[in-house]
């Protein structure tokens, strides 16, 4: 093999295939300079020759036949940006069988094989590397392999997912509504093909469970992670929550506890005064906390075409230096330790909670005296609107177990004192710091 060309077959032209047969393009000039090596597509996969045709200058590097991809042996870099588990899955597992190297941007896939494909990728002497599956452009799957891997980790936490971080940004600065933002972010490319993903918290799940697998050392898998969306999101929410000096921000968290790991995706109040209240649009920032570090901030575009090709482009490019040396890159799997993952449950956390109430002498002391009861304490407590029969009502706690407040909620739900179920929303604050 020519060491100084290396080929590249590129599998789906949609939105960060595109994103990535542009950067080739526009990094052809300096390739050689960099790498030592030129990088070049030598075939697409598509679905529709015809549609693809018109996405390239030249269609003769189009196919529809895996064949002709993993039986051609001058193709070294299979570059993955179709999604989803099959045949994904299927072509990627053939492709480290014949010691191909892998780029994939396939979140779903790595949060559900990750360990096993890592596994394959070393048997046979080959590697996978998948920068762009968490936090579209921001480097992250790298540093924690490299730059910060002589540290204990024991907190991640941030925003990633650009889908829903556009959304909230919308409602809360333009309050647009909900079904309008959804639209612009998948007409901008942001959005899963299917956006229920972005939506419901799974996308952010699943890089989650990547980031607490690399970060811990220990396998924590999709099925791991609590997961809550936006959906349930109302305006009157965000509006509260700005009254009391917050944003409200789907968050991703990944915390090591003495009892074991805590992964999970819901919507969090963040302080007005911690930067990721600042983060907006599509942009997506990520917190890591490492014993020898302390806190380290990654903050970049999280989704869309061109971040995401930058970030594919960044693991091609790694592939390409150790080829063009002669050398080989090896994948050594991070999993190597068993830690318990925690229920959302066990979690402990502080929270918002508004309540609708009767508005007669008591109705808070009733309130304070049933989350007294199941060991919730308070840190404030407002009431706001009293209207003739009604009355709002605001507390924010203490740090408390979720169980602890999930029982005062129960007791709440059979009292006549109070109108409709109470709204929850978790705060952010590191547990030690509150
Ligand atoms: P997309 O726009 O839907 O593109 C996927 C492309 O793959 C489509 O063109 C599709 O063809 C093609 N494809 C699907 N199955 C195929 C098959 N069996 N054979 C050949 N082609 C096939 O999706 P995307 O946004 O580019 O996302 C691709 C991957 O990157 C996903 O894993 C996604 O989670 C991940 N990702 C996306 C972003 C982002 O911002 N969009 C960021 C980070 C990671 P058709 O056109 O015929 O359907
Ligand atoms: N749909 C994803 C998002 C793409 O909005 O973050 C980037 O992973």
């Amino acid at each position: 093999m020519d060491n100084n060309v290396i080929k590249a077959a590129l599998l789906g032209l949609g939105t960060v295939g595109t994103g990535v047969y542009k950067v080739f393009q526009l990094q052809a000039p300096d390739m050689k300079n960099k790498l030592n090596a030129d990088v070049r597509i030598k075939k697409i996969l598509v679905r529709n020759l015809e549609k693809a045709a018109k996405k390239v200058a030249d269609p003769s590097v189009l196919t529809n036949n895996w064949q002709e991809i993993i039986d051609d042996p001058d193709i070294s870099i299979i570059i993955e940006v179709m999604g989803g588990l099959k045949p994904a899955g299927d072509y990627i597992r053939q492709a480290l069988e014949k010691g191909k190297y892998v780029v994939t941007a396939n979140k779903d896939l790595i949060a559900e094989e990750g360990d096993e494909l890592i596994a394959l990728a070393e048997e046979n002497k080959t590697d996978i590397l998948f920068e762009a599956a968490v936090a579209g452009g921001i480097p992250v799957i790298g540093p924690l392999k490299h730059s910060l891997a002589a540290n204990y980790i024991n907190e991640i936490v941030g925003i990633v997912n650009g889908t829903t971080n556009f959304i909230l940004t919308k409602m809360t600065q333009e309050h647009m509504d909900f079904t309008q933002a959804l639209k612009i972010a998948t007409d901008l490319g942001y959005a899963e093909a299917d956006p229920t993903a972005d939506i419901e918290g799974l996308d952010a799940g699943r890089k989650v469970a990547i980031l607490a697998s690399l970060a811990f050392n220990s396998k924590v898998t999709f099925a791991d992670v609590y997961t809550e969306g936006i959906t349930q999101l109302t305006p009157k929410d965000i509006e509260s929550a700005d009254e009391f000096g917050y944003v409200i921000k789907l968050i991703g968290l990944a915390r090591w506890t003495a009892e074991g790991v805590e992964a999970r995706v819901h919507p969090m109040l963040i302080p007005k005064s911690h930067p990721l209240s600042t983060v907006s649009d599509s942009y997506n920032a990520l917190f890591i906390h490492g014993d020898a570090v302390g806190d380290v901030m990654f903050y970049g575009r999280g989704a869309g075409e061109m971040p995401t090709a930058s970030a594919i482009m960044g693991d091609v490019f790694d592939i390409a230096r150790a080829i063009a040396c002669g050398g080989r890159k090896t994948a050594r799997r991070a999993t190597f330790r068993k830690l318990p993952v925690k229920g959302i449950q066990d979690s402990v956390n502080r929270y918002f909670l508004r309540l609708s109430v009767e508005n007669k002498p008591g109705a808070m002391a009733t309130i304070a005296s049933v989350l007294g009861n199941n060991s919730v304490s308070i840190q404030q407590v407002v009431q706001k609107e009293a209207h003739s029969d009604q009355a709002e009502i605001v507390v924010v706690t203490d740090l408390v177990r979720e169980s602890h407040l999930n029982d005062a909620l129960m007791t709440f739900r059979g009292m006549s004192v109070i109108k409709s179920a109470p709204a929850m929303i978790r705060v952010y604050g590191k547990l030690s710091e509150n």
